[in-house]
């Protein structure tokens, strides 16, 4: 088995695959009993956007070393790993980025992971490239998109963006792919204090009755350059409030096992909407969802400092059952938890960035 170490480039330091150790038998379990169920795989490690939370312009800046194109997994390499995760029991694939559209022919790649067939395929978009994709990607097997936008005013979304791209073309995005059936579209509002939390209500009613669902999202401090602070997180308690003052709300049962958003719904019956409340309600527990970046790590947390290297196994000869023994051995010994642990201490530690490992 290989243990080849890379040294550290932005929290992309590769990690041994542990050693073999007695494993009941049945589906995975980690090592705080939780399976495997989501996989999320980047795509490409970059975006058009500049969001401050994410990719901001003096980290990624035009000297940014983005991966050069034989290091990112291929779609035949991607589709091999998603089929090993599968004889795992993933019932889940999520395409990640930085921005997936961003990479050519994506739809291929939906249509040979649809290919797989009995997985719920999605995903996560900035939406600037939706109303031009959204039918071949229908058409090629994806079943539902999650489209980020912060806010419905230009200057608003402009100062989360950083590259001043127009709601509205957003908005068509979004339009394109519930027509195309991507349906139901999902939202992501990342919600940071004084600078988009007036955009709440608006957003909230924009989308109420439309059968779209918008979730707002605590910033979060993943990766080491966004600048996180406690202070800049508006609690998910707050922006429930805000809403359900001017529309009650119900709660409503999860969807599935392990999901991030709590779902609520508008008690006149117009619709739902979620909260993703990761830093004030952390939801590890339950948390069964795996990540490859766009160069072939595997990541067990979305605040982890390093990944296991499975392109070396790829690429170095290994076959199914030896790459399917590895991940079972890195899933069985996870224990991440990081958002239960989280103090002002590990939220400067050094860990990887989002735009590479996918949302
Ligand atoms: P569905 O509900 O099936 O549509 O998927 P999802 O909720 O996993 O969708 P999505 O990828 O849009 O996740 C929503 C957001 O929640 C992400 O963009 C992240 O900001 C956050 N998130 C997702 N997974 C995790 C996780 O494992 N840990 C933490 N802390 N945040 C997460
Ligand atoms: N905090 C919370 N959410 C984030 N996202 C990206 N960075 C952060 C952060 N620091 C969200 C985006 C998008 C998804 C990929 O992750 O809004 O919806
Ligand atoms: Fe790009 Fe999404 Fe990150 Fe914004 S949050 S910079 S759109 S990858
Ligand atoms: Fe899962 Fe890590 Fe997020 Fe907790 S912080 S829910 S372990 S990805």
């Amino acid at each position: 088995m290989t243990d080849r170490i890379i040294p550290i480039v932005d929290g992309r330091s590769a990690r041994p695959i542990p050693a073999a150790r007695p494993r009941p038998a049945g589906p995975l379990r980690d090592a705080l009993g939780r399976g495997l169920r989501d996989l999320r795989i980047s795509v490409t490690d970059r975006c058009n956007f500049r969001c401050t939370y994410c990719m901001p312009k003096d980290v990624f800046g035009p000297d940014y070393p983005f991966l050069p194109r034989g290091e990112v997994l291929t779609f035949e390499e991607i589709v091999r790993l998603a089929r090993v995760f599968k004889g795992h029991g993933i019932e889940k694939v999520r395409l990640t980025g930085g921005e997936p559209l961003l990479r050519r022919n994506l739809e291929r790649l939906v249509e040979m992971l649809a290919g797989l067939g009995g997985l719920d395929l999605t995903l996560t978009t900035n939406g600037s490239l939706l109303a031009r994709k959204a039918r071949a990607l229908a058409d090629a097997g994806l079943n539902r998109v999650t489209v980020s936008l912060d806010a419905l005013d230009d200057p608003t979304f402009k100062a989360m963006n950083d590259v001043d791209f127009p709601v509205a073309k957003v908005l068509e995005g979004i339009a394109a792919a519930a027509e195309a059936g991507l349906a139901p579209v999902k939202i992501n509002m990342v919600v940071k204090r004084g600078v988009n939390e007036h955009a709440v209500l608006p957003m909230a009613r924009h989308f109420r009755g439309t059968g779209h669902i918008v979730r707002f999202i605590e910033f979060m401090d993943v990766g080491s350059s966004n600048g996180w602070r406690m202070d800049d997180v508006v609690p998910s308690a707050e922006i429930l409030r805000t809403i359900a003052a001017e529309a009650p709300l119900v709660p409503a049962e999860p969807s599935h096992v392990g999901e991030v958003a709590e779902r609520w719904r508008y008690a006149d019956g117009s619709g739902e909407i979620g909260v993703i409340s990761s830093v004030t309600r952390a939801f590890c527990r339950g948390c069964n969802r795996a990540r490859i970046s766009t160069e072939g790590r595997l990541y067990t947390c979305l605040f982890a400092d390093s990944g296991y290297d499975l392109r070396a196994l790829v690429r170095g000869g290994a076959g199914d059952a030896e790459i399917s023994e590895a991940i079972a051995r890195i899933w069985s010994v996870r224990a991440d938890r990081y958002s239960e642990i989280r103090t002002a201490e590990t939220a400067r530690q050094r860990k990887v960035e989002m735009s590479y490992i996918g949302g």
